[in-house]
């Protein structure tokens, strides 16, 4: 059997020292979202998150980080109308999602479905600013939709049509379950999603940019996007949040569930981020919205434990800098909203579209093929023998 080598962590020829997960190596330039993680900061094109949040839409904040500024009214009335107009999608892509298996995850069928809009716009002109245009329109106005019709459709019913009179959150809110949503509940939603739409290299993002350097259509790009933002490390980690909740039961058990965790190990889902050293900012403001949604359509008791595991995690983690992520507090808000918890993930990928495609779009700008080396910490050179006269070694 080859022999694990005693290997050097710097690469042999630029003496670079290899940074598991790439922790602190800057991958690529980018002039669209920064995060200050010692203070707890996050802008967008230089606005911060909070004056976004209070005062933006996520249509308007999507073209921001899109196209660098905010839009002026007719820029915004023409980005909103455009988007209102490609709501729809092909039948041809909901008869395709009726074949999808009913138990399969909703993040999978967004996939899937996301990919399969390269076969119906192959056109591919990435030097053309009205390609862009159409892509980035076509792309957010229609995730929503086929994560709405991939609910409706894996519990037997036929999707609905968009309704043209509703703006794009209320809208999502309405063709997932069927009723014109309170118009706080979609303010709150819209404001969800700005929140979620970009966070620099995140790994799905570097997905994006990795995908998108290679040249291929737009929708190879928000598709690998999806796949990788799927996992529980990433934006799958809200679905886990709510079963901790759920688990812990009641605030009382907090603290013990807390020392049982840590004891083995195990990591607290919504908690814990390799840029903030403190609280994400986008907690602090989901957290307020939450209280919100509370107030006005009754307290989720799951609230009352997710505080508590809040407070007891202050000492236990929060020395070493762990505090709540987005996801801690963003799965309390979709659950009060009627969202079924393995659609957290899809809704969360609404949202990043617009920053999957600022990055598609920069990447674009300046491309440069993504192309990293390795250390190699295999077997040295050896001669192929025939299998009569091989030993049978354990697996490496
Ligand atoms: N609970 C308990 N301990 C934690 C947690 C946590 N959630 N997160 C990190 N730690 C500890 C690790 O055990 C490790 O401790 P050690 O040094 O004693 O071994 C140390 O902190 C560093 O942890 P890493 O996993 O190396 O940190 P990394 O920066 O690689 O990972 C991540 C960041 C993936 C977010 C991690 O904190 C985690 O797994 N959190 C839980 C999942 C989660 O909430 N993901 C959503 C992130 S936000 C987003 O993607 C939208």
């Amino acid at each position: 059997m080859a022999q694990q080598q005693n290997v050097d962590l710097r690469h042999a020829r630029t003496g670079i020292e290899l940074r598991p997960g790439l922790d602190g190596v800057p991958a690529t330039q980018s002039a669209i979202c920064d995060i200050d993680g010692e203070r707890g900061l996050l802008t967008y094109r230089g606005y911060p998150m909070e004056d976004l949040a209070a005062n933006s839409s996520f249509l308007e904040t999507a073209y921001l980080l899109i196209w660098g500024e905010l839009p002026t009214c007719d820029e915004l009335a023409r980005f909103e109308h455009a988007v209102q107009m490609h709501r729809r999608v092909s039948f041809r892509v909901r008869d395709m999602m009726k074949c999808f298996p009913a138990s399969g995850h909703p993040m999978d069928a967004l996939q899937s479905s996301a990919a399969s809009l390269g076969l119906f716009y192959s056109r591919r002109a990435i030097d053309d600013p009205q390609y862009i245009y159409d892509v980035v329109v076509r792309l957010i106005a229609k995730i929503p939709t086929m994560v709405a019709a991939f609910q409706l459709i894996r519990k037997g019913q036929d999707p609905i049509q968009p309704r043209d009179d509703l703006a794009y959150s209320a809208n999502f809110l309405y063709m997932l379950t069927e009723r014109e949503p309170d118009p706080l509940a979609a303010r709150i939603f819209d404001r969800c999603l700005m929140l979620h739409a970009e966070h620099s290299l995140n790994a799905s993002t570097f997905s994006a940019r990795v995908t998108a350097s290679t040249l291929t259509d737009p929708y190879a790009v928000v598709a690998s996007a999806v796949g990788t933002l799927a996992g529980p490390l990433h934006g799958g980690a809200n679905e886990d949040v709510l079963a901790m909740l759920e688990e812990v039961g009641t605030p009382e058990k907090a603290a013990g569930y807390l020392d049982e965790a840590i004891a083995a190990k195990r990591k607290i889902m919504g908690f814990g981020h390799r840029e903030y050293k403190v609280k994400d900012p986008r907690a602090v403001i989901l957290q307020s919205q939450v209280e919100e949604m509370f107030a006005r359509f009754g307290h989720d008791q799951l609230f009352d434990v997710a505080r508590a595991i809040e407070a007891a995690a202050e000492s236990r983690l929060g020395p070493k800098g762990i505090y709540p992520n987005v996801d801690f507090y963003s799965g309390l808000v979709y659950r009060k909203l009627g969202i079924p918890r393995d659609l957290f993930t899809p809704v969360f990928a609404i949202a990043r579209v617009a920053g999957w495609l600022a990055h598609w779009r920069e990447q674009l700008g300046a491309n440069r093929i993504f192309r990293p080396s390795q250390i190699y910490s295999g077997s040295p050179p050896r001669t192929w023998m025939p299998p009569e006269e091989r030993v049978s070694a354990p697996a490496a």
